[in-house]
């Protein structure tokens, strides 16, 4: 196994941990952000909380922030809002840029791209009333799920087996968004896949597989259920989990993400074909998350973690500050390959 890069600490500087913000998964985000902020602490790095939901972003600037660790899940937050914002502030942040982050929050325009690029997603339609529900369940054949096109942590998701369910599975997942997406279910293995780094260097960690008791996997069980398991290394065969791993990764790359991300994987029991579920940008950090779980199979530690995914914190552009008498712009991550990762970074000691 290629080694993962030391990251030296000293070269982090002030470093705002954004947890909390406002969208539904605000709880979890702040579990998240505890985490990584009492593990960057504990490597030695000047990072602080930081909660959008209190204070305006705009602060950071005045609370002296150099890089951001986004930890905040959902709207305002996974879905290239925030990174937008920490763009015109000039701040370099941890995870996908503004077009990336935007995209995967979308899960239609993900399938779309995915689909495009001859990438496995399971069928779809987008709608937005029952009667535009009702026309393309006949299309699609039941079993279906019915999700929100924007939401995420399972919120509003429904299956349906038959005509009976539609109205409800609708009903339900309209309340969380105007989008709604009908998707054929798929019966099989359960799998998520973390991604760390960027372009043709980026790292696929190893697959973790989820068993929920009784197949509900609903938001109860993923967060709270002591029933679920989630088992790692995955126990697949290895050519199969490889696979799976290279296909995580050209869904990675289609939409453009750098930094870390973990995408959601179905795996047909029929046939063991896997089908690209989502991937998430700004996935969960707390000590039993799913890619600190991943990691650790992989050598790489908590805060080891934390601080490679900081280490590869970037802006989508290089920020100059054109104001006239604008003080002098401080140094930015240089240009150029992270030298195991495929993305500048900064304050990486090892080889080059
Ligand atoms: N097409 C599908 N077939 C089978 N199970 C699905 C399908 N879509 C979603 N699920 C189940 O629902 C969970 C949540 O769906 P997902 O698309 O990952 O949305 P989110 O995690 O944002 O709520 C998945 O982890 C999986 O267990
Ligand atoms: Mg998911």
């Amino acid at each position: 196994m290629t080694p993962w890069p030391q990251i030296d600490s000293r070269g982090m500087g002030r470093v705002a941990v954004l947890m909390g913000g406002l969208s539904a998964e605000r709880e979890i985000s702040l579990m998240s952000g505890k985490g990584v902020l009492a593990a960057l602490q504990s490597r030695g790095v000047d990072a602080f909380a930081f909660d959008p939901a209190v204070d305006d972003l705009v602060a950071l600037k005045s609370f002296g922030a150099q890089r951001a660790f986004i930890n905040l899940h959902g709207r305002w937050g996974e879905d290239g809002t925030v990174q937008g914002a920490l763009e015109l502030l000039g701040i370099p942040y941890t995870g996908p840029g503004v077009l990336a982050s935007a995209l995967a929050i979308d899960k239609a325009m993900t399938k779309r791209l995915w689909h495009f690029e001859g990438l496995p997603t399971p069928l779809w339609r987008e709608v937005g009333s029952l009667p535009e529900a009702r026309a393309v369940v006949a299309e699609l054949g039941f079993p279906l799920i019915f999700k929100a096109t924007h939401e995420g942590s399972t919120l509003g998701l429904q299956r349906a087996d038959g005509d009976a369910d539609v109205e409800a599975a609708y009903l339900e997942a309209a309340r969380f968004d105007s989008r709604v997406l009908v998707e054929q279910f798929i019966v099989g293995d359960e799998v998520t896949c973390g991604v760390i780094g960027a372009g043709s260097t980026a790292r696929a960690l190893p697959l973790i597989r989820i068993v929920a008791p009784g197949g509900n996997y609903d938001y109860e069980h993923k967060y709270f259920s002591d029933d679920t398991r989630y088992i790692c290394p995955s126990e697949l065969p290895a050519d199969e989990e490889a696979r799976i791993q290279e296909l995580v990764l050209r869904s990675y790359r289609t939409l453009g993400c750098r930094g870390w991300a973990r995408a959601d994987i179905m795996i047909r029991a029929t046939d063991r074909q896997p089908f690209l579920l989502e991937i998430n940008t700004s996935p969960g950090m707390t000590g039993h998350s799913l890619v600190p779980m991943a990691a650790r199979v992989a050598g790489l530690e908590y805060a080891d973690l934390c601080l490679l995914i900081l280490s590869m914190a970037a802006l989508d552009q290089p920020h100059v500050d054109k104001r006239p008498h604008a003080p002098a712009s401080p140094a930015l991550p240089p240009e150029g390959a992270h030298p195991a990762l495929g993305r500048p970074g900064g304050g990486v000691e090892g080889p080059r």
